[in-house]
């Protein structure tokens, strides 16, 4: 990689072993893409796969860069929206990775947020039973959670990311640049996954963030580089302990099954962006937390200021479609796929920065919580 130690790029190491990795994070990343990538790309060829708002955006962008490189490069531009990451979107991708003819020396590169990520990384990971990927993240969502870890997936109709793969990137560019032309909803949603790391496990990344949280969501470089680092150093230290989620890697799943629930019952569509949901999601657990004793009540509004400070919801009434049926609402809870015997698994929180894994969730207190935040 010809980056050398006075370029303003923050790199924060994913250490898997033979599969280790470097996230790179910094302004300028993808017009340099070419050099920051050659060394992966002995044949000088790979396939960009984007979807066509990134594509109209930052496509030529980073072809430029990979030729300025000697990289050959062609451009499959996917759909944009959660139903590419579909059986269908999955098959139709395959088949033109197949027409360019990769083989198993070759690499892909996935350029955009986190849909093409989950898609492309799957693909990657089956296409002739496994070929290298990289990932170009273009959302704050994807630039501080999905690209690294390794979790691939496509959709079905029976629930997200129920069919996937790990499979680690070769290498992570995020370029603070192309977060420029992100939608400021997309941004907050983004925002909630930074958040995220805060509540779960480090109280001082959450207090920075009260104090320069309204930086980030304006768009300042500086803090969101801030931001991308501590975030991603906090995912690459769990995904090193915990790859394939035995344990601690769990606890990145705060505020997610009350989201998905919220994201099931609005349909998965434009209602409810998925941050949205994480966002709600996490007031809720720090809510039920505190109802059911575990936190202090003063700690979760502190978190639920911090949330809703961002624009996002951080109660019921405020989603699209309320007011929801508890009942439906617990059963899609009941649905995830940690959920058994009538009995679930959720993050909860003993205090921001202090998570746990809790795995007897009884169905009853949580329905009661329920009705007392507004489902019927
Ligand atoms: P997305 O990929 O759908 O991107 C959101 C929208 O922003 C799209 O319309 C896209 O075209 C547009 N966009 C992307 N980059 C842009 C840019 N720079 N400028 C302007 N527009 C841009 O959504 P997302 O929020 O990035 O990702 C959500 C997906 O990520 C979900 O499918 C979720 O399940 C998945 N996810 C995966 C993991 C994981 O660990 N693999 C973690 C969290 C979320
Ligand atoms: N986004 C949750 C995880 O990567 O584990």
């Amino acid at each position: 990689m010809s980056v050398t130690a006075t370029d303003a790029v923050r790199r924060v190491p994913v250490g898997l072993g033979d599969r280790a990795y470097e996230v790179l994070i910094g302004p300028g990343l993808l017009a340099r893409a070419g050099a920051l990538l050659a060394d992966l790309l002995p044949r000088r060829r790979t396939v960009v796969v984007t979807d066509a708002t990134v594509a109209g955006l930052h496509g030529d962008g980073v072809l430029a860069a990979l030729a300025a490189s000697g990289i050959a490069a062609k451009l499959i531009v996917l759909p944009p929206g959660e139903e590419t990451k579909s059986f269908e979107g999955l098959a139709d991708l395959c088949d033109r990775l197949l027409a360019e003819t990769l083989d198993r020396g070759d690499l892909i590169t996935a350029l955009g947020g986190g849909v093409i990520g989950d898609l492309t990384g799957f693909a990657a990971a089956i296409y002739k039973r496994g070929i290298d990927f990289v990932q170009l993240p273009t959302t704050l969502l994807a630039q501080v959670d999905s690209s690294v870890g390794g979790k691939t997936a496509i959709d079905t109709p029976r629930g997200k990311n129920l069919i996937g793969a790990f499979h680690q990137p070769r290498r992570v560019l995020a370029d603070i640049d192309v977060l420029a032309t992100l939608p400021p909803r997309e941004l907050r949603a983004g925002y909630a996954e930074v958040l995220k790391y805060g509540l779960l496990g480090d109280r001082a990344f959450f207090e920075g963030l009260e104090a320069r949280g309204a930086d980030v969501l304006a768009g300042d470089p500086d803090a969101l580089g801030w931001a991308v680092e501590r975030s991603v150093r906090m995912k690459a230290e769990i995904v090193a302990e915990d790859e394939r989620e035995t344990g601690r890697r769990a606890l990145l799943n705060l505020g997610h099954t009350f989201g998905h629930a919220l994201e099931a019952e609005t349909g998965f569509g434009g209602a409810l962006l998925h941050g949205e949901g994480v966002g709600a999601g996490m007031a809720l657990a720090f809510r039920f937390s505190a109802a059911r004793g575990w936190c202090d009540g003063q700690e979760a509004d502190r978190a639920v200021r911090a949330i809703a400070a961002a624009g996002l919801p951080t109660t019921l009434a405020e989603i699209p479609g309320a007011p929801f049926r508890g009942e439906a609402l617990l059963a899609h809870m009941l649905q995830d796929k940690k959920a058994e015997g009538g009995r679930l698994t959720l993050i909860l929180a003993r205090g921001i920065g202090d998570a746990w894994v809790e795995k007897a969730v009884d169905a009853g207190p949580l329905a009661d919580f329920l009705a007392a935040e507004g489902a019927v």
